[in-house]
């Protein structure tokens, strides 16, 4: 009998992927997924621990999903299986079932191949909880079925987990543990195996992607460089995207590619977190806003039209006026076609969370509010400029109005257009006609009759 599986996904795009992955896992046992929470068999929550918000968020839903589950069982005698997975599971542990004693499993990001066995764990009757939080020797990608559902025309695929670089404010080598990356077979036969089933753009997903080193039958390990150009050759794969990279993994290889692989679209996600040497050094990121502005003039000078993206903290512990004003300069100097901006958030058992300097929280608010009204006026003019370009767009889905389709542009940018749902997976030229603050409109344009 099919059992409804719900799985509701918090954070980064990692953990977009490890709840397919889950999904794929459970497919066995007879769980199909569902939309909505009421209704299901088991709900599972993928969470996210990067700032005290998102972790709080779960013990909310938590306590909607209690009722749930007090009301499946009440008025239909029914079981339902609460799971949570992700950061704040690897972080938390028995915490969560303290907190929330109506919660089944607790499972890490490292162990959730497990599923199975951990669900045939479950004994109503005892009402035990299962708790799998281990750092394992095995690798989780071995354990994996090979089959999985089909993604769609975008999707990711995780070839790098974890972080060693200990950037001192970040929970990520804790929760994801050491740097990780799967051999160059595995990550080509599933990228195989997505392109065969409809995928036409491919996201190689990593906590610090671009530190791939991947090992390959020749005894030599891969760059993530080499991944990609071996990754162009595959038949049908008509793009490819990385996600995070840190600065000091830019490598000339790497910068390269993004010359000379047309499949490797003209956009890049390259944190710096602040454009303060001192601040920099604090949060023990190992390189200055120099090296940074190197590897993008770099970049710039083989891939003019490239749009850039990164990341912001303000109000590390210690940045003052005038560090703040430097992250602002930066800003200025780069130019970003679009970025994501946060107020520090001490996160439990990182260095930067005991440092003695906090910055007050509308200290905090105020930097907050200046830096994201630059980063959104560079946002709107980078969507001004591309008016009136003709660009290939990604049918990704149904866009939000009648008669709307949606997919991106090579920037990135979300396009919605005029279009039917038979266009969906295919590559169509699009003019760009009207920007927003974060999309534009389009129209395809009949490229023969153009002409
Ligand atoms: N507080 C605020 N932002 C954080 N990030 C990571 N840790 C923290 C924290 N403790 C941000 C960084 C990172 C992004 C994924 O989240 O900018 O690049
Ligand atoms: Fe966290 Fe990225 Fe720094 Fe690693 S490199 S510690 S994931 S911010």
């Amino acid at each position: 009998m099919t059992k409804k599986l719900f799985i509701k996904t918090y954070g980064c795009q990692m953990n977009v992927y490890d709840s397919d992955r889950m999904t794929d896992v459970l497919a066995p046992l007879g769980y199909a997924p569902t939309d909505i929470a009421d209704g299901a068999d088991m709900v599972i929550l993928n969470t996210c621990h990067i700032r005290e918000k998102a972790s709080e968020k779960v013990f909310s839903e938590l306590g909607r999903l209690r009722q749930l589950k007090e009301r499946a069982a009440d008025q239909q005698g029914r079981q339902v299986t609460i799971a949570v997975a992700g950061c704040v599971a690897q972080a938390e542990g028995e915490e969560i079932i303290r907190r929330a004693p109506w919660v089944d499993i607790v499972v890490g990001p490292q162990t959730y191949h497990r599923l199975p066995e951990l669900v045939g764990k479950i004994d109503p009757a005892s009402r035990n909880r299962i708790i799998d939080t281990d750092f394992p020797e095995e690798v989780k990608f071995d354990f994996l079925p090979g089959e999985h559902a089909p993604r769609g025309p975008a999707a990711f695929l995780s070839v790098q987990e974890g972080c060693d670089k200990f950037c001192a404010f970040c929970v990520v080598p804790y929760t994801r543990g050491a740097e990780f990356s799967r051999p160059v077979k595995t990550v080509l036969e599933e990228a195989k195996r997505l392109v065969a089933s409809g995928t036409r753009e491919l996201t190689l997903l990593g906590q610090n992607v671009n530190a791939y080193h991947g090992a390959h039958d020749s005894g030599k390990d891969w760059t993530l460089g080499r991944l990609i150009r071996s990754l162009a050759e595959v038949d049908g794969l008509e793009r490819i995207r990385y996600t995070t990279s840190h600065p000091l993994d830019m490598d000339d290889e790497l910068i390269a590619v993004h010359g000379d692989v047309p499949q490797l679209m003209p956009y890049l996600h390259l944190p710096i977190q602040s454009g303060s040497n001192h601040v920099l050094q604090e949060m023990n990121r190992r390189h200055t806003s120099d090296v940074y502005l190197a590897v993008i003039d770099k970049l710039r000078a083989i891939r003019p039209d490239i749009a850039m993206s990164g990341d912001f903290i303000v109000g590390f512990p210690g940045e003052s006026d005038a560090d703040f004003a430097e992250t602002l300069a930066l800003v200025s100097k780069v130019g970003y076609a679009s970025a994501y901006s946060f107020k520090y958030s001490p996160r439990p058992g990182t260095p930067a969370a005991t440092a003695e300097i906090q910055v007050p929280e509308s200290v905090k608010s105020e930097r907050l509010e200046s830096l994201q009204q630059l980063l959104n006026a560079q946002q709107f003019a980078f969507n001004k400029g591309t008016e009136g370009k003709i660009v290939d767009i990604l049918v990704e889905r149904a866009g939000g109005r009648d008669g709307q389709m949606a997919g991106r542009s090579p920037y990135m940018q979300a396009v919605n257009f005029i279009g039917n749902p038979d266009q969906i997976g295919q590559i169509v030229p699009c003019r760009l006609s009207e920007a927003r603050q974060n999309s534009m409109t389009g129209d395809i344009v009949n490229l023969k009759g153009a002409a």
